[in-house]
Protein backbone atom coordinates (compact mmCIF):
# COMPACT_ATOMS: atom_id res chain seq x y z
CA UNK A 1 0.00 0.00 0.00
CA UNK A 2 1.00 3.14 -0.79
CA UNK A 3 2.15 5.91 1.78
CA UNK A 4 0.94 9.18 1.48
CA UNK A 5 3.20 11.80 1.87
CA UNK A 6 2.81 15.78 1.86
CA UNK A 7 5.69 18.25 0.78
CA UNK A 8 5.31 21.52 2.66
CA UNK A 9 8.23 24.29 1.83
CA UNK A 10 7.81 26.16 5.06
CA UNK A 11 11.32 27.09 5.75
CA UNK A 12 12.39 26.68 2.04
CA UNK A 13 15.22 29.49 1.46
CA UNK A 14 16.43 30.85 -2.49
CA UNK A 15 20.16 29.82 -1.91
CA UNK A 16 20.35 25.94 -1.83
CA UNK A 17 22.35 24.45 0.76
CA UNK A 18 25.85 24.90 0.87
CA UNK A 19 26.06 27.61 -1.80
CA UNK A 20 28.66 30.37 -0.71
CA UNK A 21 29.31 33.60 -2.35
CA UNK A 22 33.45 31.91 -3.16
CA UNK A 23 33.26 28.78 -5.57
CA UNK A 24 33.83 26.50 -3.15
CA UNK A 25 31.04 24.68 -0.97
CA UNK A 26 30.36 24.73 2.77
CA UNK A 27 30.45 21.97 4.20
CA UNK A 28 28.72 23.09 7.49
CA UNK A 29 25.01 21.70 7.91
CA UNK A 30 22.41 24.74 8.38
CA UNK A 31 19.65 23.24 10.64
CA UNK A 32 17.47 25.87 9.31
CA UNK A 33 17.28 25.73 5.67
CA UNK A 34 14.87 22.91 5.24
CA UNK A 35 11.58 22.05 3.88
CA UNK A 36 8.84 20.11 5.69
CA UNK A 37 7.35 16.58 4.80
CA UNK A 38 5.22 14.57 6.37
CA UNK A 39 4.21 11.01 5.87
CA UNK A 40 1.51 8.47 7.22
CA UNK A 41 2.55 5.43 7.35
CA UNK A 42 0.67 2.01 9.01
CA UNK A 43 -1.83 4.53 10.76
CA UNK A 44 1.86 6.39 12.25
CA UNK A 45 1.82 10.39 11.00
CA UNK A 46 5.75 11.12 10.45
CA UNK A 47 7.11 14.50 10.32
CA UNK A 48 10.41 14.97 8.83
CA UNK A 49 13.00 17.66 7.89
CA UNK A 50 13.78 18.01 4.54
CA UNK A 51 17.42 18.89 3.37
CA UNK A 52 18.47 18.14 -0.01
CA UNK A 53 20.86 18.87 -2.93
CA UNK A 54 23.82 19.25 0.26
CA UNK A 55 26.92 19.32 -1.35
CA UNK A 56 28.93 16.58 0.74
CA UNK A 57 32.49 17.88 -1.19
CA UNK A 58 33.94 21.73 -1.47
CA UNK A 59 34.50 21.10 -5.04
CA UNK A 60 32.49 18.73 -6.69
CA UNK A 61 33.43 17.65 -10.64
CA UNK A 62 29.40 16.91 -11.05
CA UNK A 63 27.53 18.73 -8.19
CA UNK A 64 24.31 17.15 -9.23
CA UNK A 65 25.79 13.88 -8.00
CA UNK A 66 27.83 14.51 -5.00
CA UNK A 67 25.22 15.30 -2.46
CA UNK A 68 23.74 14.40 0.25
CA UNK A 69 19.74 14.19 0.66
CA UNK A 70 18.59 14.34 4.39
CA UNK A 71 15.43 13.73 6.60
CA UNK A 72 15.60 14.16 9.66
CA UNK A 73 12.54 13.39 11.94
CA UNK A 74 11.23 16.90 13.38
CA UNK A 75 10.93 15.56 16.70
CA UNK A 76 14.64 15.21 16.98
CA UNK A 77 14.52 19.17 16.74
CA UNK A 78 12.00 19.72 19.94
CA UNK A 79 13.59 17.43 22.34
CA UNK A 80 11.42 14.59 21.47
CA UNK A 81 11.85 10.27 20.21
CA UNK A 82 10.66 8.55 17.44
CA UNK A 83 10.64 5.04 17.72
CA UNK A 84 13.39 4.17 20.38
CA UNK A 85 15.86 6.64 19.42
CA UNK A 86 16.48 10.45 20.52
CA UNK A 87 18.56 13.27 18.40
CA UNK A 88 21.59 11.68 20.06
CA UNK A 89 20.74 8.23 19.66
CA UNK A 90 19.04 8.22 16.35
CA UNK A 91 20.99 5.69 13.91
CA UNK A 92 22.03 6.92 10.58
CA UNK A 93 20.44 4.74 7.51
CA UNK A 94 22.44 5.48 4.34
CA UNK A 95 20.90 4.23 1.24
CA UNK A 96 23.02 4.33 -1.92
CA UNK A 97 20.60 4.45 -5.66
CA UNK A 98 22.79 3.27 -7.90
CA UNK A 99 22.31 0.30 -10.34
CA UNK A 100 24.29 -0.81 -13.22
CA UNK A 101 27.49 1.20 -11.70
CA UNK A 102 25.18 4.21 -13.38
CA UNK A 103 25.38 7.70 -12.02
CA UNK A 104 22.91 8.02 -9.36
CA UNK A 105 20.63 10.90 -7.99
CA UNK A 106 20.26 10.55 -3.92
CA UNK A 107 17.09 9.00 -3.16
CA UNK A 108 13.85 11.25 -1.92
CA UNK A 109 11.07 10.64 0.25
CA UNK A 110 8.74 9.27 -2.30
CA UNK A 111 5.27 8.19 -2.59
CA UNK A 112 5.15 5.03 -4.55
CA UNK A 113 2.33 4.36 -7.15
CA UNK A 114 1.31 1.14 -9.08
CA UNK A 115 3.34 0.38 -12.46
CA UNK A 116 1.15 -1.53 -15.25
CA UNK A 117 0.34 -4.82 -14.72
CA UNK A 118 2.94 -7.15 -14.60
CA UNK A 119 5.69 -4.32 -14.90
CA UNK A 120 7.43 -1.73 -13.06
CA UNK A 121 6.54 0.50 -9.88
CA UNK A 122 7.31 3.97 -10.22
CA UNK A 123 8.47 6.61 -8.01
CA UNK A 124 7.20 10.09 -7.99
CA UNK A 125 9.67 12.51 -7.46
CA UNK A 126 12.72 10.47 -7.46
CA UNK A 127 14.09 7.15 -6.09
CA UNK A 128 12.65 6.23 -2.55
CA UNK A 129 14.52 2.91 -1.99
CA UNK A 130 11.76 0.56 -2.05
CA UNK A 131 11.99 -2.92 -3.19
CA UNK A 132 14.12 -2.30 -6.06
CA UNK A 133 12.50 -2.55 -9.88
CA UNK A 134 13.91 -1.74 -13.15
CA UNK A 135 13.86 2.15 -12.41
CA UNK A 136 17.38 2.04 -11.09
CA UNK A 137 19.97 2.88 -13.89
CA UNK A 138 20.40 -1.04 -14.58
CA UNK A 139 23.33 -3.33 -16.58
CA UNK A 140 20.67 -5.07 -19.38
CA UNK A 141 20.56 -3.13 -22.19
CA UNK A 142 20.07 -5.40 -25.21
CA UNK A 143 22.80 -4.22 -27.20
CA UNK A 144 25.47 -6.73 -28.50
CA UNK A 145 23.97 -9.91 -28.28
CA UNK A 146 22.60 -9.36 -25.06
CA UNK A 147 25.48 -7.75 -23.52
CA UNK A 148 24.95 -4.25 -22.07
CA UNK A 149 24.40 -1.10 -24.32
CA UNK A 150 26.48 1.20 -26.60
CA UNK A 151 29.30 3.60 -25.42
CA UNK A 152 27.94 6.56 -23.86
CA UNK A 153 25.77 4.36 -21.46
CA UNK A 154 22.84 3.30 -24.20
CA UNK A 155 21.08 1.92 -20.75
CA UNK A 156 17.53 2.83 -22.14
CA UNK A 157 17.45 6.36 -19.28
CA UNK A 158 19.02 9.73 -18.63
CA UNK A 159 20.95 8.28 -15.86
CA UNK A 160 20.12 9.27 -12.41
CA UNK A 161 16.94 10.25 -13.01
CA UNK A 162 14.36 7.66 -12.65
CA UNK A 163 11.15 8.04 -12.87
CA UNK A 164 9.55 4.50 -14.06
CA UNK A 165 11.56 4.99 -17.06
CA UNK A 166 15.02 4.51 -15.90
CA UNK A 167 17.59 1.85 -17.06
CA UNK A 168 16.69 -1.37 -18.85
CA UNK A 169 17.62 -3.89 -17.13
CA UNK A 170 19.00 -7.49 -18.17
CA UNK A 171 17.68 -10.81 -17.38
CA UNK A 172 16.61 -11.96 -13.84
CA UNK A 173 17.37 -8.54 -13.06
CA UNK A 174 14.89 -6.81 -10.91
CA UNK A 175 11.70 -6.69 -12.95
CA UNK A 176 11.85 -9.48 -14.88
CA UNK A 177 11.80 -12.38 -12.40
CA UNK A 178 8.88 -13.62 -10.56
CA UNK A 179 9.07 -11.83 -7.59
CA UNK A 180 9.73 -8.23 -9.03
CA UNK A 181 6.43 -7.04 -10.32
CA UNK A 182 4.84 -4.10 -9.07
CA UNK A 183 6.95 -2.51 -6.04
CA UNK A 184 4.58 -0.38 -4.32
CA UNK A 185 5.27 -0.45 -0.48
CA UNK A 186 6.68 1.50 1.64
CA UNK A 187 10.09 3.10 0.40
CA UNK A 188 12.73 1.67 2.53
CA UNK A 189 13.51 5.88 3.61
CA UNK A 190 10.02 5.68 4.75
CA UNK A 191 10.37 2.70 7.06
CA UNK A 192 13.74 3.78 8.04
CA UNK A 193 11.87 7.39 9.43
CA UNK A 194 8.70 5.83 10.63
CA UNK A 195 11.52 3.80 12.87
CA UNK A 196 13.24 6.86 14.16
CA UNK A 197 16.26 6.53 12.01
CA UNK A 198 18.12 9.64 10.23
CA UNK A 199 18.14 9.00 6.83
CA UNK A 200 21.19 10.35 4.67
CA UNK A 201 20.65 9.56 0.89
CA UNK A 202 23.89 10.04 -0.77
CA UNK A 203 24.50 10.31 -4.82
CA UNK A 204 26.67 9.40 -6.32
CA UNK A 205 28.70 9.24 -9.55
CA UNK A 206 28.71 6.53 -12.42
CA UNK A 207 30.55 5.46 -15.56
CA UNK A 208 28.37 7.11 -18.24
CA UNK A 209 29.02 10.58 -16.61
CA UNK A 210 30.95 13.45 -18.92
CA UNK A 211 32.43 17.15 -18.52
CA UNK A 212 31.96 19.15 -21.18
CA UNK A 213 35.21 19.41 -22.42
CA UNK A 214 34.34 15.99 -23.42
CA UNK A 215 36.38 13.97 -20.29
CA UNK A 216 35.15 11.17 -17.75
CA UNK A 217 33.96 12.06 -14.50
CA UNK A 218 32.54 9.30 -13.09
CA UNK A 219 34.76 6.11 -12.99
CA UNK A 220 36.14 3.52 -10.99
CA UNK A 221 36.81 4.62 -7.82
CA UNK A 222 34.70 7.98 -8.37
CA UNK A 223 31.28 5.93 -6.99
CA UNK A 224 32.82 4.48 -3.31
CA UNK A 225 34.66 8.27 -3.13
CA UNK A 226 31.74 9.80 -3.17
CA UNK A 227 29.87 7.83 -0.73
CA UNK A 228 33.12 7.68 1.74
CA UNK A 229 32.68 11.37 0.89
CA UNK A 230 28.86 11.35 2.27
CA UNK A 231 30.01 9.25 5.76
CA UNK A 232 33.00 12.36 6.61
CA UNK A 233 30.13 15.06 5.39
CA UNK A 234 28.08 13.45 8.65
CA UNK A 235 30.94 12.84 10.94
CA UNK A 236 32.05 16.27 10.26
CA UNK A 237 28.55 18.08 10.82
CA UNK A 238 27.69 15.31 14.49
CA UNK A 239 26.40 16.93 17.00
CA UNK A 240 28.84 14.49 19.06
CA UNK A 241 32.03 16.33 17.41
CA UNK A 242 30.47 19.93 17.70
CA UNK A 243 28.08 20.17 14.27
CA UNK A 244 24.73 20.87 14.57
CA UNK A 245 23.64 17.23 12.83
CA UNK A 246 21.02 15.46 15.25
CA UNK A 247 21.78 11.27 15.03
CA UNK A 248 24.19 9.28 16.21
CA UNK A 249 27.55 8.67 13.35
CA UNK A 250 28.78 6.02 15.14
CA UNK A 251 25.46 3.64 14.07
CA UNK A 252 25.72 4.70 10.26
CA UNK A 253 24.19 1.65 8.36
CA UNK A 254 24.52 1.39 4.42
CA UNK A 255 22.11 0.23 2.19
CA UNK A 256 22.25 -0.91 -1.50
CA UNK A 257 21.65 -3.41 -4.44
CA UNK A 258 23.38 -5.21 -7.10
CA UNK A 259 26.28 -2.39 -7.87
CA UNK A 260 24.32 -0.43 -4.81
CA UNK A 261 25.17 -3.41 -2.70
CA UNK A 262 28.83 -3.94 -3.70
CA UNK A 263 29.32 -0.43 -3.08
CA UNK A 264 27.35 -0.67 0.52
CA UNK A 265 30.05 -3.62 0.83
CA UNK A 266 33.05 -1.99 0.27
CA UNK A 267 31.94 1.57 1.88
CA UNK A 268 31.83 -1.47 5.18
CA UNK A 269 35.10 -2.93 4.31
CA UNK A 270 37.35 -0.16 3.34
CA UNK A 271 37.21 2.07 6.28
CA UNK A 272 39.49 5.03 7.01
CA UNK A 273 41.55 3.23 4.06
CA UNK A 274 44.38 5.46 2.93
CA UNK A 275 43.86 4.28 -0.62
CA UNK A 276 41.44 6.85 -1.24
CA UNK A 277 42.63 9.64 0.40
CA UNK A 278 44.30 10.94 -2.71
CA UNK A 279 40.72 11.60 -4.41
CA UNK A 280 39.25 12.56 -1.35
CA UNK A 281 41.50 15.29 -0.73
CA UNK A 282 41.44 16.33 -4.12
CA UNK A 283 37.72 17.39 -4.16
CA UNK A 284 37.42 19.14 -0.59
CA UNK A 285 36.05 16.26 1.38
CA UNK A 286 35.58 16.82 5.09
CA UNK A 287 38.46 15.69 7.08
CA UNK A 288 36.60 12.82 9.11
CA UNK A 289 36.81 9.55 9.21
CA UNK A 290 34.89 7.11 6.80
CA UNK A 291 34.07 3.49 8.91
CA UNK A 292 31.08 2.69 9.11
CA UNK A 293 28.77 0.58 12.05
CA UNK A 294 26.67 -2.08 9.51
CA UNK A 295 26.45 -2.83 6.02
CA UNK A 296 23.48 -4.30 4.27
CA UNK A 297 23.90 -5.71 1.18
CA UNK A 298 21.72 -6.84 -1.57
CA UNK A 299 22.94 -8.96 -4.70
CA UNK A 300 26.33 -7.29 -4.09
CA UNK A 301 28.15 -7.35 -7.98
CA UNK A 302 31.81 -6.88 -5.98
CA UNK A 303 35.25 -8.74 -6.45
CA UNK A 304 34.78 -8.51 -10.27
CA UNK A 305 38.90 -9.44 -10.23
CA UNK A 306 37.40 -12.63 -10.15
CA UNK A 307 33.86 -12.59 -11.34
CA UNK A 308 34.55 -14.11 -14.71
CA UNK A 309 35.87 -17.03 -13.24
CA UNK A 310 33.40 -17.61 -10.45
CA UNK A 311 30.82 -17.00 -13.10
CA UNK A 312 32.71 -20.03 -15.26
CA UNK A 313 33.22 -21.94 -12.04
CA UNK A 314 29.54 -21.99 -11.36
CA UNK A 315 28.08 -21.88 -14.94
CA UNK A 316 30.51 -24.33 -16.49
CA UNK A 317 29.34 -26.78 -18.95
CA UNK A 318 26.27 -24.24 -19.64
CA UNK A 319 26.45 -22.94 -23.36
CA UNK A 320 23.35 -20.94 -24.22
CA UNK A 321 22.70 -18.27 -22.26
CA UNK A 322 19.82 -15.77 -22.00
CA UNK A 323 19.51 -12.41 -21.59
CA UNK A 324 16.23 -10.37 -21.29
CA UNK A 325 16.39 -6.71 -21.79
CA UNK A 326 13.71 -5.07 -20.64
CA UNK A 327 12.53 -1.13 -21.34
CA UNK A 328 9.83 0.58 -21.27
CA UNK A 329 7.56 2.42 -23.77
CA UNK A 330 4.96 4.92 -22.94
CA UNK A 331 4.51 3.00 -19.53
CA UNK A 332 4.28 -0.55 -21.65
CA UNK A 333 7.09 -2.50 -20.87
CA UNK A 334 8.91 -4.31 -23.42
CA UNK A 335 10.93 -7.22 -22.87
CA UNK A 336 13.72 -8.62 -25.31
CA UNK A 337 14.78 -12.42 -25.33
CA UNK A 338 18.35 -12.70 -26.79
CA UNK A 339 19.16 -16.47 -26.87
CA UNK A 340 23.20 -17.07 -27.94
CA UNK A 341 25.42 -19.75 -27.39
CA UNK A 342 29.13 -20.00 -26.22
CA UNK A 343 31.33 -21.03 -29.59
CA UNK A 344 33.96 -23.82 -29.17
CA UNK A 345 37.00 -21.27 -28.61
CA UNK A 346 34.92 -19.46 -25.48
CA UNK A 347 34.28 -23.11 -24.00
CA UNK A 348 37.86 -23.27 -24.24
CA UNK A 349 38.32 -20.01 -22.49
CA UNK A 350 35.52 -21.17 -19.54
CA UNK A 351 37.92 -24.09 -18.48
CA UNK A 352 40.54 -21.81 -18.79
CA UNK A 353 38.69 -18.71 -16.08
CA UNK A 354 37.44 -21.58 -13.66
CA UNK A 355 40.97 -23.04 -13.29
CA UNK A 356 41.87 -19.78 -12.56
CA UNK A 357 39.25 -19.25 -10.18
CA UNK A 358 39.73 -22.77 -8.54
CA UNK A 359 43.28 -21.57 -7.69
CA UNK A 360 42.22 -18.45 -6.50
CA UNK A 361 39.83 -19.84 -3.91
CA UNK A 362 42.20 -22.31 -2.78
CA UNK A 363 44.63 -19.59 -2.30
CA UNK A 364 42.50 -17.52 -0.16
CA UNK A 365 42.46 -19.91 2.50
CA UNK A 366 39.07 -19.06 3.98
CA UNK A 367 36.65 -20.77 6.20
CA UNK A 368 33.30 -21.90 6.30
CA UNK A 369 30.26 -20.79 8.67
CA UNK A 370 31.30 -24.12 10.51
CA UNK A 371 35.10 -23.42 10.73
CA UNK A 372 35.82 -25.77 8.03
CA UNK A 373 38.01 -24.92 5.35
CA UNK A 374 36.92 -23.49 1.89
CA UNK A 375 38.35 -25.32 -1.48
CA UNK A 376 37.65 -26.80 -4.40
CA UNK A 377 39.11 -29.44 -6.69
CA UNK A 378 40.01 -29.31 -10.48
CA UNK A 379 36.81 -30.92 -11.07
CA UNK A 380 34.78 -27.49 -9.43
CA UNK A 381 33.27 -30.11 -6.45
CA UNK A 382 34.35 -29.39 -2.91
CA UNK A 383 33.78 -27.66 0.39
CA UNK A 384 33.19 -24.07 -1.55
CA UNK A 385 30.27 -25.37 -3.34
CA UNK A 386 29.30 -27.32 -0.64
CA UNK A 387 28.90 -24.45 1.49
CA UNK A 388 26.86 -23.05 -1.00
CA UNK A 389 25.10 -26.14 -1.08
CA UNK A 390 24.32 -25.94 2.57
CA UNK A 391 23.01 -21.80 1.99
CA UNK A 392 20.46 -23.60 -0.86
CA UNK A 393 19.09 -26.14 1.60
CA UNK A 394 18.86 -23.86 4.37
CA UNK A 395 16.96 -21.30 1.91
CA UNK A 396 14.88 -24.07 1.50
CA UNK A 397 14.08 -25.03 4.54
CA UNK A 398 12.92 -21.75 5.21
CA UNK A 399 10.98 -21.78 2.52
CA UNK A 400 9.37 -24.83 3.51
CA UNK A 401 8.32 -24.18 7.08
CA UNK A 402 7.03 -21.06 5.51
CA UNK A 403 4.39 -23.09 3.43
CA UNK A 404 6.49 -23.09 -0.18
CA UNK A 405 6.12 -26.07 -1.86
CA UNK A 406 10.03 -26.91 -2.44
CA UNK A 407 9.45 -30.39 -3.31
CA UNK A 408 7.95 -29.34 -6.78
CA UNK A 409 11.44 -28.66 -7.81
CA UNK A 410 13.17 -31.70 -8.99
CA UNK A 411 15.99 -30.81 -7.70
CA UNK A 412 14.84 -30.57 -3.97
CA UNK A 413 13.76 -34.07 -1.66
CA UNK A 414 11.70 -33.83 1.00
CA UNK A 415 11.40 -36.07 3.59
CA UNK A 416 9.37 -36.21 6.73
CA UNK A 417 8.94 -32.65 6.45
CA UNK A 418 12.72 -31.77 5.66
CA UNK A 419 14.94 -30.87 2.84
CA UNK A 420 17.00 -33.84 2.65
CA UNK A 421 18.80 -33.18 -0.18
CA UNK A 422 19.42 -30.69 -3.31
CA UNK A 423 21.10 -30.94 -6.25
CA UNK A 424 23.39 -28.11 -7.02
CA UNK A 425 24.18 -28.60 -10.35
CA UNK A 426 20.65 -29.13 -11.52
CA UNK A 427 19.73 -26.34 -9.64
CA UNK A 428 21.95 -23.85 -11.21
CA UNK A 429 21.16 -25.47 -14.89
CA UNK A 430 17.71 -24.78 -14.23
CA UNK A 431 18.46 -21.17 -13.10
CA UNK A 432 20.33 -21.32 -16.58
CA UNK A 433 23.43 -18.84 -17.60
CA UNK A 434 22.69 -15.13 -18.34
CA UNK A 435 25.93 -13.69 -19.05
CA UNK A 436 27.85 -14.28 -22.19
CA UNK A 437 31.83 -15.20 -21.54
CA UNK A 438 33.62 -13.49 -19.76
CA UNK A 439 30.70 -12.42 -18.19
CA UNK A 440 32.41 -9.23 -16.64
CA UNK A 441 35.28 -8.32 -18.52
CA UNK A 442 34.25 -8.13 -21.67
CA UNK A 443 36.70 -9.39 -24.94
CA UNK A 444 34.98 -6.08 -26.89
CA UNK A 445 34.89 -3.69 -24.07
CA UNK A 446 31.05 -4.33 -24.19
CA UNK A 447 29.95 -4.56 -20.41
CA UNK A 448 29.17 -2.03 -17.93
CA UNK A 449 31.99 -2.66 -15.86
CA UNK A 450 34.65 -2.24 -18.64
CA UNK A 451 33.10 1.04 -19.21
CA UNK A 452 32.90 1.28 -15.33
CA UNK A 453 37.13 0.81 -15.35
CA UNK A 454 37.16 3.41 -18.13
CA UNK A 455 39.49 7.01 -16.99
CA UNK A 456 39.30 10.39 -17.67
CA UNK A 457 39.96 9.85 -20.97
CA UNK A 458 39.03 6.62 -21.84
CA UNK A 459 35.60 5.16 -21.45
CA UNK A 460 36.29 1.40 -21.45
CA UNK A 461 39.21 -0.67 -20.68
CA UNK A 462 39.98 -4.11 -19.40
CA UNK A 463 40.33 -4.88 -15.64
CA UNK A 464 41.74 -8.59 -15.75
CA UNK A 465 44.98 -10.06 -17.16
CA UNK A 466 42.80 -12.84 -18.59
CA UNK A 467 40.62 -10.50 -21.02
CA UNK A 468 43.51 -8.39 -21.69
CA UNK A 469 45.28 -11.12 -23.12
CA UNK A 470 42.51 -12.56 -24.49
CA UNK A 471 41.14 -8.67 -25.89
CA UNK A 472 39.40 -8.67 -29.07
CA UNK A 473 39.28 -4.92 -28.92
CA UNK A 474 41.60 -2.51 -30.80
CA UNK A 475 41.80 -0.81 -27.49
CA UNK A 476 42.71 -4.33 -25.53
CA UNK A 477 45.69 -2.48 -25.20
CA UNK A 478 43.80 -0.31 -22.15
CA UNK A 479 43.76 -1.87 -18.89
CA UNK A 480 42.90 -0.46 -15.57
CA UNK A 481 45.80 0.01 -13.14
CA UNK A 482 45.85 -2.37 -10.52
CA UNK A 483 45.10 0.39 -7.83
CA UNK A 484 41.68 1.37 -9.21
CA UNK A 485 40.68 -2.44 -9.54
CA UNK A 486 41.26 -2.91 -5.55
CA UNK A 487 39.52 0.33 -4.62
CA UNK A 488 36.52 -1.31 -6.59
CA UNK A 489 36.62 -4.42 -4.63
CA UNK A 490 35.17 -5.16 -1.14
CA UNK A 491 36.62 -8.53 -0.91
CA UNK A 492 40.45 -7.12 -1.08
CA UNK A 493 39.58 -4.50 2.07
CA UNK A 494 37.56 -7.42 3.82
CA UNK A 495 41.12 -8.71 4.14
CA UNK A 496 43.09 -5.67 4.43
CA UNK A 497 44.06 -5.31 7.98
CA UNK A 498 44.30 -1.38 7.77
CA UNK A 499 41.12 -0.80 6.97
CA UNK A 500 38.71 -0.53 9.75
CA UNK A 501 35.79 -2.43 8.34
CA UNK A 502 32.02 -2.50 9.64
CA UNK A 503 31.28 -4.60 12.48
CA UNK A 504 27.94 -6.04 11.57
CA UNK A 505 27.17 -7.38 7.67
CA UNK A 506 23.62 -8.31 6.29
CA UNK A 507 24.05 -10.24 2.68
CA UNK A 508 21.48 -11.36 0.46
CA UNK A 509 21.85 -12.97 -3.00
CA UNK A 510 18.67 -14.82 -4.09
CA UNK A 511 18.44 -18.29 -5.24
CA UNK A 512 17.45 -17.00 -8.65
CA UNK A 513 20.09 -14.50 -9.15
CA UNK A 514 22.28 -15.86 -12.15
CA UNK A 515 24.26 -11.62 -12.13
CA UNK A 516 26.93 -12.98 -10.53
CA UNK A 517 27.96 -16.13 -8.61
CA UNK A 518 26.69 -17.63 -5.70
CA UNK A 519 30.68 -17.64 -4.38
CA UNK A 520 30.58 -14.11 -4.78
CA UNK A 521 28.52 -13.47 -1.76
CA UNK A 522 30.09 -16.87 0.06
CA UNK A 523 33.51 -15.95 -0.37
CA UNK A 524 33.01 -11.99 1.02
CA UNK A 525 31.37 -13.59 4.36
CA UNK A 526 33.72 -16.16 4.74
CA UNK A 527 36.38 -13.31 4.96
CA UNK A 528 34.69 -10.83 6.81
CA UNK A 529 34.05 -13.96 9.59
CA UNK A 530 37.72 -14.75 9.35
CA UNK A 531 38.03 -10.89 10.36
CA UNK A 532 35.81 -11.79 13.25
CA UNK A 533 32.92 -9.59 12.06
CA UNK A 534 29.56 -10.53 12.69
CA UNK A 535 28.44 -11.73 9.21
CA UNK A 536 24.65 -12.86 8.13
CA UNK A 537 24.33 -14.44 5.21
CA UNK A 538 21.52 -15.90 3.75
CA UNK A 539 19.94 -16.62 -0.22
CA UNK A 540 16.31 -15.60 -0.47
CA UNK A 541 14.71 -18.65 -1.53
CA UNK A 542 13.15 -18.17 -5.64
CA UNK A 543 14.79 -14.09 -5.57
CA UNK A 544 15.99 -12.51 -8.75
CA UNK A 545 18.13 -10.23 -9.05
CA UNK A 546 16.63 -7.39 -6.41
CA UNK A 547 16.75 -5.96 -3.36
CA UNK A 548 14.71 -4.19 -0.29
CA UNK A 549 12.52 -6.94 -0.50
CA UNK A 550 12.76 -7.93 3.45
CA UNK A 551 12.35 -4.43 4.87
CA UNK A 552 10.87 -5.36 7.69
CA UNK A 553 13.75 -8.60 8.53
CA UNK A 554 16.00 -5.94 7.58
CA UNK A 555 15.04 -3.18 10.16
CA UNK A 556 14.64 -5.47 12.76
CA UNK A 557 17.87 -7.20 11.85
CA UNK A 558 19.14 -3.63 12.47
CA UNK A 559 17.92 -2.45 15.63
CA UNK A 560 18.96 -5.86 17.36
CA UNK A 561 22.26 -4.23 16.78
CA UNK A 562 22.12 -0.74 17.13
C1 LIG B 1 24.15 -4.74 -11.97
C2 LIG B 1 23.83 -5.94 -12.58
C3 LIG B 1 24.83 -6.64 -13.24
O1 LIG B 1 24.57 -7.82 -13.84
C4 LIG B 1 26.13 -6.15 -13.26
O2 LIG B 1 27.07 -6.84 -13.92
C5 LIG B 1 26.43 -4.96 -12.62
C6 LIG B 1 25.44 -4.26 -11.96
C7 LIG B 1 23.08 -3.98 -11.25
O3 LIG B 1 21.92 -4.39 -11.33
O4 LIG B 1 23.38 -2.99 -10.60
Amino acid sequence: MAASLATTARAAESAPQGTTNTSESSLDFNPHRYTRQDFVLKGLAVDVRAYEGLPTVRRALEPSYQTLNLYIPDAYFKGGTVGRYNAQTAPIFLPNQVGGYMPAKPGTLAVRVEGPPGGMGMEMGGGGGGPQGPGRGGMGGGGGGGRMGPPGGGMGGEPGTRPGGGGARGAGGPGAGPNAGPSAGPSAIMQALARGFIVAAPGARGRTLRAEDGSWTGKAPAAIVDLKAAVRWLRHNALANGGRLPGNTERIVSNGTSAGGALSALLGASGNHADFERELQALGAADARDDIYAVSAYCPITNLDHADGAYEWQFHGLTEYRNVAVSMLDFRVERTETVARLDAEQQRLSTELRAEFIAYVNGLKLRGAQGQPLSLQADGTGTLRDEIQALLMASAQGALAAGVNVGQRDWVRVKDGQVSALDFAAHVRGMGRMKGLPAFDGLELETGENQLFGNAQTDKRHFTAFSARHSRSEAGAFVADPLTVRQMNAMHYATDSSARPAPHWRIRHGTMDSDTSFAVPTLLAAALRERQLQVDLALPWDRPHSGDYDLDELFTWIEQRV
